[in-house]
């Protein structure tokens, strides 16, 4: 663990300062040491503080289902989908390219990536002279995938890494200028409280940069949460495996190539009038199955598993994010919006 990472770590509790202290191993002292505040004490495990307490069980499950997929190493990150997933990713933030999106980071002094997992996104944009600035980048994430995430971005100047929960990060108030949450706040028991734990550490003018996922069509809302509660109940591999056959039907689907007309809009399906690929129609309105030819088998079902492994995946309405952001006095100043979801960039007061 690198001093830069200890001069803003806090007791995620008490908000105390935290200082490091060897550990005696059967008389010998080790170089990993352990984090202490007043009373309470953290290890500091292959160089990465943990302070993950949650007990809350919904939260627990999602953790070890993504600690699951981003450990699967083989489940991501061909060439196919990285170009794929990190050109929607830099796009829908506004930014033209990953230079653009690498030049914006580099600007900034020090960065939170909230919720990284395996550096999955950020890798899109990192690498090895990203920092030559001296910004610092601060990946935190609940699962194992910290650990994935340090053997895949340590080797970049600048990176830090910590096990903990969003929604009580070791943290001292006002320390980053940026704070990234892909695709990670509505995996917590609350998306509306995970959005505002965030605020608090950013820096006065700081800002705050997000993607949640929408609502859906109500066919498609009943079947994710039918689907999610039988997975909830399942080991993550159990899930791994129920997610293949499901997999195996997207693709059947997207290979027909077919394309029907909506004449006209059917409100009770919340379906709207146009030409929809049959796969696409289904997938938006009837059940979430995800086909891309440009990504391997296993990598199609680690999407799939993505949607319904986890027990907290909450959609939430554009009304409420917008609400979210004014109740904190963040100035949304980009608003994406998919079917899929929206992607925000807002900045608190200067
Ligand atoms: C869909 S993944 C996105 C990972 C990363 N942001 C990316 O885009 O590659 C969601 C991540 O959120 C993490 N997560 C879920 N709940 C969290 C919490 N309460 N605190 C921190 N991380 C959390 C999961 O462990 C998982 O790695």
């Amino acid at each position: 663990m690198r001093s830069e990472l200890l001069e803003i770590l806090v007791d995620p509790v008490t908000g105390a300062e935290l200082r490091l202290e060897e550990e005696q191993r059967d008389g010998e002292e080790i170089a990993a040491g352990v984090l202490a505040g007043t009373g309470a004490r953290y290890p500091i495990v292959d160089s990465i503080p943990r302070f993950v307490l949650t007990e809350d069980e919904g939260q627990r499950q999602t953790e070890s289902s993504f600690g699951y997929k981003w450990t699967k190493r083989d489940s991501f990150g061909s060439k196919g989908m990285d170009e794929a997933l990190h050109a929607w990713f830099i796009d829908r933030y506004g930014f033209e390219t990953a230079d653009e999106m690498r030049s914006f980071f580099a600007a900034r002094r020090r960065i939170l990536d909230a919720g990284c997992g395996a550096g999955f996104s950020t890798s899109a944009w990192i690498s090895e002279n990203w920092n030559a600035n001296g910004s610092e980048w601060i990946g935190a994430d609940i699962s194992n995938a910290i650990d994935v995430a340090r053997e895949r971005l340590g080797e970049f100047g600048g990176t830090h890494f910590v096990q903990a929960d969003l929604m009580r990060l070791p943290f001292k108030s006002a320390s980053f200028d940026a704070i990234i949450a892909e695709g990670v706040l509505h995996h917590t028991p609350s998306t509306e409280r995970a959005l505002k734990s965030l605020v608090p550490l950013l820096a006065p003018g700081g800002e705050l940069m997000f993607y949640v996922y929408a609502r859906k069509a109500p066919v498609r809302e009943f079947t994710d949460d039918y689907v999610r509660e039988q997975l909830a109940t399942l080991s993550p591999t159990e899930a791994w495996e129920t997610m293949r056959p499901l997999t195996r039907l997207a693709r059947a689907l997207a290979e027909l190539g077919v394309e029907v007309e909506v004449p006209e809009d059917v409100p009770p399906l919340g379906i709207k009038a146009g030409r929809y690929d049959v796969q696409r129609l289904i997938y938006w309105n009837f059940a979430k199955l995800y086909w891309n030819a440009n990504l391997a088998f296993e990598e199609n079902v680690h999407v799939n598993f993505d949607w319904y492994a986890p027990t907290y995946a909450w959609r939430q309405t554009e009304e409420e994010v917008r609400a979210w952001c004014a109740d904190e006095g963040l100035e949304i100043t980009h608003f994406d919006t998919q079917e899929a979801g929206f992607t925000v960039r807002a900045v608190t007061p200067g």
